[in-house]
């Protein structure tokens, strides 16, 4: 019994989706298992040389493997059936693949007009939020509850502790950063985007091999708070990074990495993967900026930066991260 775990360290939006690709590639998984988060999540997916925006179904059903929304999602049942068709409509298999947890809860037209109307966090509207605080206040929906979902049901229990072997590859939606205990409360989403959100979804501790923590070498948040500095560099870092919201299409704000706030989340999740995307943004920028013990520090070259990123986190976390730096062209 095996699990791999890949969360964003940052805001989300940090190219998960390129990590869970590679893994599944080159990992014989028996299951992908999306564990947080509803739609508000906006996955994009390069498979076949197409790109795919996927919200809710988790990535294993780009190459045949058992997709799980687990309890610790929730679910937009209209948004589900509508990204099955356009899969299926891209020859993408899904029978037989896509499955949703029996306890997981659902968004009803009720959340989603409440949280349209929110202006205070700057939410992807989605229905997130009143979708988990019913879940809390036990008014919610259970998807075991809904008759379109039958043919999709699955206990969790049953599928990963009696029924042989599994290795589960879990999904994280959103980041550290996000996280609902420990992001910058109250601008976070409504569930636990931590590596421990994972085993909230019937995945015992022991089962877990790596952690890989995804983020990218500067920062990028949507929603309602002050994020970036006023400074002309970033909407040209937002321009050259293509930074626009996969789900929403808002601009994101950008500035840079925070290797402080990066050290934290690798300790608290335990991650022993570290991946660090689009280094290529800040080469064709010609900046290397970072912030480090509370200051501003210049670098010259991106080689310069990974170098100073690697070793302040080798003397920071004290136990081996094997980290990866990649361009948006480069395989991991
Ligand atoms: P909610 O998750 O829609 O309630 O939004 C809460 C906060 O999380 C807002 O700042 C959103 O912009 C942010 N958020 C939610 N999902 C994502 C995501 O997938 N990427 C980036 N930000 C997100
Ligand atoms: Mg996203």
């Amino acid at each position: 019994m095996l699990a791999d775990i890949v969360i964003g360290l940052q805001h989300g939006d940090e190219a998960k989706g390129k990590v869970t690709h590679h893994l599944c590639k080159t990992n014989k998984y028996t299951h992908v298992l999306r564990y947080n988060g509803g739609c508000n999540a906006g996955h994009t997916i390069y498979h076949g040389g197409k790109k795919f925006v996927t919200h809710h179904i988790p990535s294993g059903v780009f190459h045949g493997i058992k997709s799980v929304i687990g309890s610790g999602c929730v679910l937009s049942v209209e948004q589900f059936f509508k990204e099955i068709g356009e899969l299926e409509e891209a020859g993408i298999n899904t029978k037989g693949l896509v499955f949703v947890a029996n306890n997981t809860h659902v968004i009803s037209k009720n959340h989603l007009d409440e949280d349209g109307k929110d202006t205070a966090i700057g939410t992807t509207k989605r229905g997130n939020g009143p979708a988990y605080r019913d879940k809390y206040n036990r008014k919610g929906t259970l998807a075991k509850d809904v008759p379109e979902l039958q043919d999709y049901l699955i206990d969790l229990y049953e599928e990963f502790h009696e029924k042989g072997e599994v290795k589960v590859l879990c999904e994280g939606a959103q980041g550290f950063e996000l996280d609902i205990d420990w992001g910058d409360y109250p601008y976070v989403t409504s569930s636990h985007c931590t590596a421990a959100g994972a085993l909230l979804n019937a995945i015992p501790p022991s089962w877990v091999r790596n952690v890989w923590g995804v983020g990218k070498v500067y920062e990028t948040y949507v929603g309602a708070k002050s994020f970036e500095p006023d400074d002309p560099i970033f909407p040209s870092l937002r321009d050259l990074g293509e930074e626009y919201g996969a789900t929403t299409g808002r601009p994101r704000q950008c500035n840079w990495l925070d290797l402080d706030r990066l050290t934290k989340a690798i300790k608290v999740n335990d991650v022993n993967m570290l991946v660090l995307n689009k280094t290529d943004v800040l080469s064709e920028l010609g900046t290397y900026r970072l912030f480090s013990e509370g200051s501003e520090v210049a670098l010259s070259s991106m080689q310069e930066m990974q170098k100073f990123i690697s070793e302040t986190i080798a003397r920071q976390v004290k136990k081996p991260v094997l980290t990866f730096f990649s361009g948006r062209k480069d395989k991991i």
